[in-house]
């Protein structure tokens, strides 16, 4: 099948560089090469980015050098890499960028020509390929989810509830989800043998909903690893390696974890990410290396209505 007739996109989190002046970490260029591989002759139709963007402590404003050096010239509109650069760059928040200015974030998508999109805490990205083809991904904060402390800097924090306004959004637009794959993504993962592991917050305020509206996958990164489990029917997967790998796992017998079905460190294989690429029958989900080997597919066959 032509790539043009298939949704398909990169998805990486937690490649937000480091604290130290310049604010650049060169092993981020091994994804982005890989996802300007990947793209080559328009074959992609954006990049989802699950948080992390800037390490360790976000940015100050949009003001900030690190808008220029670890993101815009690595994967925007001031790279090199022409198919990376023009696609649009869809994200949400990870737990470092809540240590910085929350808002500079969103306010950058809006006042630039970038291709950094992030209208809200919480969005949808719909992507549509004729009648019989459609992907809905449901972007949510999980640092919401997880009512961390940071969120207590969110503007209008004290007569606004971000955490039920947020769930309530999120039941709503899932219960109307009627495209061929419905995918929730959020920073923190459900399950994960790595050294943050489970997330309680989550298998407590997240996963019931994921449940209830019978989800095809939830995406995630914040564990430096890839990552695949099966559970009830959904999919997670964790793409958290942007610029470093993490092979410690602390979490391997943590008894909440269900057994899980892939867990690539690639170590000898220069990072990596995950790769969807959907079509009419199945949705595929590809965890490759930074040297363009495919390691692992995972598979989502269309839900036939019953
Ligand atoms: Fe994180």
């Amino acid at each position: 099948m032509p790539l043009e007739n298939l949704i398909r996109f990169p998805a990486l989190g937690d490649w937000g560089g480091t604290e130290y002046a310049s604010y650049y970490v060169p092993l981020q260029e091994w994804n982005a090469q890989l996802m300007d591989d990947l793209c080559a002759q328009d074959s992609c139709d954006f990049v989802v980015s699950v948080g992390d963007n800037f390490y360790e402590t976000g940015v100050k404003d949009i003001g900030d050098k690190r808008w220029e050096v670890v993101y815009e010239n690595v994967y925007g509109r001031w790279s090199f890499r022409e198919n990376l650069k023009k696609l649009d760059f869809f994200t949400i928040m990870g737990n470092h960028d809540h240590r910085g200015n929350q808002t500079a974030q969103l306010m950058y998508a809006q006042q630039t020509e970038s291709k950094w999109t992030f209208p809200h805490w919480w969005y949808t990205i719909e992507e549509n390929k004729g009648p019989d083809l459609s992907v809905k991904l449901f972007m949510i904060d999980t640092m919401i989810t997880r009512k961390a402390k940071e969120i207590q800097k969110l503007p209008d924090y004290d007569t606004y509830d971000y955490f039920t306004e947020q769930y309530k959004w999120l039941d709503q637009e899932l219960e109307k989800c009627e495209a061929t794959y419905c995918i929730v993504v959020g920073h923190h993962p459900m399950y994960s043998i790595g050294v943050h592991g489970p997330q309680q917050d989550l298998i407590d305020n997240l996963q019931p909903l994921l449940l209830k509206h019978k989800v095809d996958a939830y995406l995630s990164g914040h564990d430096h690893m890839l990552m695949h489990y099966d559970h009830q029917d959904v999919h997670y997967f964790i793409s958290g390696m942007g610029e470093i790998r993490n092979p410690n796992k602390k979490h391997l017998n943590d008894p909440r974890n269900p057994p899980y079905m892939y867990h690539s460190i690639m170590r000898d294989e220069n990072l990596g990410l995950t790769f969807f690429e959907a079509s009419e029958e199945k949705l595929d989900v590809k965890f490759i290396s930074g040297k363009g080997n495919v390691h692992y597919t995972a598979t989502i066959w269309k839900k036939t209505a019953v």
